[in-house]
């Protein structure tokens, strides 16, 4: 019923911008289903991307280039990192106190830019905020924004609510994703009072393996905070965290869902600080001899089904690759993704010039976007090609 009032009113009324929004377990585009088809093109040079003038010719034109092959090949959304570790914005100072967007005031502007080139070709962009995969010498400033209050609430006014403000109403703007990874910078220790804030049953799961520096609950206060900050500054923005896999992002298995909205809630006190959609990453073991996936992965053995996770909220396969796959192409990957409950598929990633072990070259992730170039099953997937 609310999707198809929003497609009316879209219709009618040529100030409201459509933007992409969620009903149950998917995305919708007015009244039509869509699927996220799309790959990760995290960086061009990570955490120097934007802001401080450095959106500069050479790296707007890769960002262009990645766009246009996206869509030339039938995929309609991209995943592209932001502050990273902080290394260039937002702008914070000495006291770990931000102060701006970046120093130069271009941050806004240029992530502009990107949406300017995505619209133009009916591609959606996911911005993922910072980066608990790896912690770098500047870890100090976003140290400040996850666990001081103070820093965070300046975070959230002197930058990410100007972001959002500028950038909520843009068509191609798909939504925020706060953190990529959190898992990496978690804390493995039991929590006898709350199954929220325990996460003993991560112990010889690998997390924490950028450094176990937070509590679940530093975690889950900081995403709490910022995705309420987001919400203030647009009511109808689309919000994710991107779990490292999905055992931290699901109560099932034995496992516990860290990101569920009353898990969010308690650590921080915001009704409307939840996830929109749940988004997770999913790669076959490299210290596994076999480089098997694990029983909870998408691609487990034959696959799993979306409502295998008993998830209320739509699941976005964000990451994953056919080279650390296990055997399945990313045609299958992508194949699986549609076919089996999810609401996207994001192959990692787009870097032409990578050769990281974990990574697949545009060539592979095009293949996959090609096996669902035009699909327009509503009862499968839904719709993967759409004008915005
Ligand atoms: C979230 O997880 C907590 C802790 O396991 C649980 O008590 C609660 O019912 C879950 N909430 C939802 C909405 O699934």
């Amino acid at each position: 019923m609310k999707v198809f009032l929003l497609a009316v009113l879209c219709l009618s009324a040529h100030t409201v911008v459509c933007r992409l929004s969620i009903s149950g377990d998917h995305f919708y585009e007015g009244s039509t289903r869509v699927f996220l088809s799309g790959v990760n093109a995290a960086w061009v040079y990570l955490g120097t991307d934007f802001g401080n003038n450095q959106l500069d010719s050479y790296r707007l034109s890769k960002y262009t280039d990645y766009i246009k092959q996206v869509q030339s090949n039938g995929g309609n959304s991209i995943r592209i990192f932001v502050h990273d570790n902080c290394e260039t914005t937002p702008d914070i100072d000495s006291n770990g106190i931000t102060q701006g967007p970046d120093k130069s005031g271009t941050l806004i502007s240029d992530l502009k830019k990107i949406l300017d080139v995505a619209e133009t070709n009916n591609v959606l962009v996911f911005f993922a905020l910072f980066n608990g995969a790896q912690k770098k010498t500047d870890h100090w400033k976003l140290q400040g924004i996850i666990a001081d209050d103070n820093k965070r609430q300046k975070y959230i006014e002197m930058a990410l609510q100007p972001m959002v403000k500028a950038l909520g109403n843009h068509k191609a703007l798909g939504g925020w994703d706060i953190m990529n990874e959190m898992e990496g910078i978690i804390k493995v220790e039991a929590h006898a009072g709350d199954s929220c804030f325990d996460t003993s049953f991560l112990l010889k799961s690998g997390a924490g393996f950028a450094g176990a520096t937070y509590s679940a609950q530093d975690l889950q206060r900081f995403l709490n905070h910022l995705a309420n900050g987001i919400k203030q500054a647009d009511s109808a923005a689309l919000i994710t965290s991107g779990s490292w896999n999905p055992i931290s992002n699901t109560d099932m298995f034995g496992s516990q869902n860290l990101y569920n909205d009353s898990c969010l809630r308690k650590a921080g006190g915001k009704q409307q600080g939840v996830l929109s959609f749940y988004s997770t990453h999913t790669y076959a073991k490299a210290d596994t001899c076999q480089c098997h996936y694990d029983n909870i992965s998408p691609f487990h053995g034959a696959g799993h089904h979306k409502s295998d996770y008993g998830l209320d909220k739509p699941l976005v396969i964000a990451e994953f690759s056919e080279k650390k796959g296990d055997g399945w192409t990313a045609s299958q990957q992508f194949n699986h993704a549609y076919y089996y409950g999810y609401a996207g598929a994001w192959g990692w990633q787009y870097k032409q010039e990578s050769s990281d072990a974990d990574e697949d070259t545009a060539a592979v992730i095009n293949a996959g976007l090609q096996f669902l170039k035009g699909k327009t099953d509503a009862s499968n997937g839904g719709t993967v090609n759409f004008h915005l």
